[in-house]
């Protein structure tokens, strides 16, 4: 019997989509908006979700404060308030759409999480546009 805990958190940062070996208007064209050479912020909200068997010593998938302490040292710390493209390690070649950032997060998140627990990651960048990473 496995059990799925999740949890919410959220952090807001900016980020520009572009190729640095395309010019304006071929990033305009493919990325729109998102392009602006002058950067823009979303606000991001996460969900992290760790499946597994219930520990019959404790009750607990995984300690939700341990994975709250987790998510705020490895991904909110890392990424809130934050340029993207120009402060986060991971981004320095990499296009920071919500795509790619829900997989870094997972990347982040999974050497901490027990192996034999399933980890997934859920990414929003607006309300209604979101992004699902399972490994
Ligand atoms: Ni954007």
């Amino acid at each position: 019997m496995s059990v799925t805990v999740s949890r919410k958190a959220h952090f807001n940062a900016a980020h520009r989509l572009y190729r640095p070996d395309w010019d304006d208007a071929a990033n305009e064209e493919v990325f729109g908006k998102c392009a602006n050479p002058y950067y823009h912020g979303h606000n991001y909200d996460l969900i992290v979700h760790v499946t597994g068997t219930i520990d019959p010593t404790t009750g607990y998938v995984v300690d939700m404060k341990v994975l709250k302490d987790l998510i705020k040292s490895e991904i909110e710390d890392a990424f809130d308030h934050k340029n993207l493209n120009e402060q986060v390690p991971e981004f320095k070649n990499l296009i920071p759409t919500a795509e790619n950032i829900v997989v870094v997060i997972w990347d982040k998140l999974r050497p901490h999480i027990d192996s034999d627990k399933k980890l997934a990651v859920t990414l929003y960048e607006t309300p209604r546009n979101y992004v699902h990473y399972e490994g």
